[in-house]
Formats: structure tokens, C-alpha cells, sequence
């Protein structure tokens, strides 16, 4: 048998293992060349299925499929050396049985070779962790808001807010904790909520409006990077990319059309061929 000598990943226990220490920097990315970009300064990257929403135009993550991930995730994979790659498990692929939540992950690891899977929801998924990370597949918990459940919730506004409510997220961050996630990402949750919750689960968690209190970040490349029309209040713009894609866009077609480009630095001159001597 040959030892490959692979670069060195980021493993979901050596993520699990910074609980309380320094911040876990994440992302999310859909393609190899954002990825090759985000490789060496985050630690893990997300292969959300925000994709569906980012990516495809839909209108929620609900029609996402496993093929849709396993194309994505691949190509996140092939553009990466040393994050921690992980994709979400979509909407109606494991939510049924561990059984059925098996077979998926087991699939997503095998076909895009990512390192772990996520999936939503607390309590109600806490027999599916346990069994997951029994066999052998790392899994992140994604508690609060939880856009897969948003023809049952209504909205995408906040969570956890009122008592109530922070409570039922609370024992839903245990419940996934104690299954083995080995880190929770917990999304649009008050601020109080999700100190409580960092300070009491063992796992890391990855706050995207889940407050400073959380022991690593991550956010949406493209919200962050300024292409998204509409973004959360959560969301910093560190680039503003839109308009600049915009104007570089506008400036070609003007070109085009005035025929200022291609110039002549931009085409192919004839190869110069030396003509054989003539015969005297
Ligand atoms: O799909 C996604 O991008 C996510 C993040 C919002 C954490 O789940």
C-alpha cells in the first residue's frame, strides 16, 4: 500500500479541539477559484446550501439537492489544500431516518471528498447525529435560525429574542451537543442566547448573527464581498463588488461597440515563416 503525502487539512476534531480559544474563521464557498482565494486564511469553508439561493436564484434553500451539493462541494475540494471543507446536507435528504441521513452524508464524503457534513435542527436531529458520528462522519449542528424550516417558521427574522423561545434554542444546542456535533453553527439568535449557549455546549460554536460571544464566525462570501442585493443586518460588507463588477461590465460593452477593444495587444499577429532560399 502507498502513503499519498497530501497536503495537511484542518480535521473537524483539531476544530472541535478550539473550543475557547482563538476564533474559528469561516466562510462559505460554491467553486474552486473563490476557494483557491479562501484556503489560506480561513480554517474551515462551508458548502452551504445558500448556494441554492446565491448561486441558483431560488427563493429558499428548500429545492436544493444532494446533486446540486456534490457538484459545488467537489469543486470547493479541488480548489482547497488545507481548510476544513464541510457541506450541508440539503432539505428532505436525512431528515426522515439516520438511516436515510446516512446514506446521504456518506455519500457527500465519498463523492466531493469534504471532511464533514452539516445539518439543521436540534433536538428532533439529535438520534441522527449520534448515530452519523458513530459511523464515522463528523457532523456540524445549525441551530436558531434555521432556513430549511422556513415554510414552518415564516420568516428569516431573528430567534431566540424572548424567553421562551431561547430556551427551546438552548436545549436544542445541548441536545446536538451531547449527540457529538463537533461544533454548532448558531444563526440570527440574541446576543445573551448565544453566550449562554457557548458558555454551556462543549463544541465550538460559529456564530452568522450569533454575536461576538461565540467562539468562531462565519458569513456568506458573497454577502460579505458586497453581490447580494438584500443582506441580513448580521452581514458586514468588506468588499463592495456589485457596482464594480457593474462598471467593468459597462465599460466593455461601450468598448465592444466602439470597437476599442480588442486592441492590438489584445490579438494574434500571423507567425512569421522563414521563406527558404531561392535556388540559384
Ligand atoms: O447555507 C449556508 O450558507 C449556511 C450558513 C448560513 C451557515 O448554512
Amino acid at each position: 500500500m502507498s502513503i499519498q503525502a497530501d497536503a495537511r487539512r484542518i480535521t473537524a476534531p483539531e476544530i472541535q479541539a478550539r473550543k475557547g480559544g482563538e476564533p474559528i474563521v469561516s466562510l462559505t464557498s460554491y467553486h474552486a477559484h473563490t476557494a483557491r482565494l479562501l484556503d489560506r486564511h480561513v480554517d474551515l469553508i462551508l458548502v452551504g446550501d445558500s448556494l441554492g439561493m446565491v448561486m441558483h436564484g431560488l427563493e429558499t434553500t428548500v429545492p436544493v439537492t444532494v446533486e446540486m451539493m456534490i457538484v459545488h462541494g467537489r469543486a470547493v475540494v479541488r480548489g482547497t489544500q488545507r481548510a476544513l471543507i464541510v457541506v450541508d446536507l440539503p432539505f428532505g435528504s436525512y431528515e426522515a431516518s439516520p438511516t436515510e441521513a446516512f446514506h446521504t452524508a456518506a455519500r457527500v464524503l465519498k463523492e466531493t471528498g469534504a471532511g464533514a457534513v452539516k445539518l439543521e435542527g436540534g433536538r428532533r436531529m439529535a438520534e441522527t447525529v449520534r448515530f452519523l458520528v458513530d459511523r464515522g462522519v463528523p457532523v456540524m449542528g445549525h441551530v436558531g435560525l434555521t432556513p430549511q424550516a422556513i415554510n414552518t417558521l415564516g420568516s428569516f427574522k431573528a430567534r431566540g429574542r424572548d424567553d421562551a423561545e431561547a430556551s427551546i434554542i438552548l436545549d436544542d444546542a445541548r441536545a446536538i451537543a451531547e449527540a457529538g456535533a463537533f461544533s454548532i453553527v448558531l444563526e440570527a439568535i440574541a446576543e445573551p442566547l448565544a453566550r449562554r449557549i457557548t458558555e454551556e455546549v462543549a463544541p465550538p460554536t460559529i456564530g452568522i448573527g450569533g454575536s461576538p460571544a461565540c467562539d468562531g464566525q462565519i458569513l456568506v462570501l458573497e454577502d460579505m464581498l458586497g453581490l447580494g442585493d438584500r443582506v441580513p443586518k448580521f452581514v458586514k460588507k468588506y468588499a463592495n463588488l456589485g457596482p464594480d463588477i457593474e462598471t467593468a461590465v459597462a465599460t466593455y460593452a461601450e468598448e465592444v461597440r466602439a470597437r476599442t477593444f480588442p486592441a492590438k495587444e489584445h490579438t494574434y499577429a500571423p507567425r512569421l515563416v522563414d521563406k527558404p532560399a531561392k535556388a540559384s
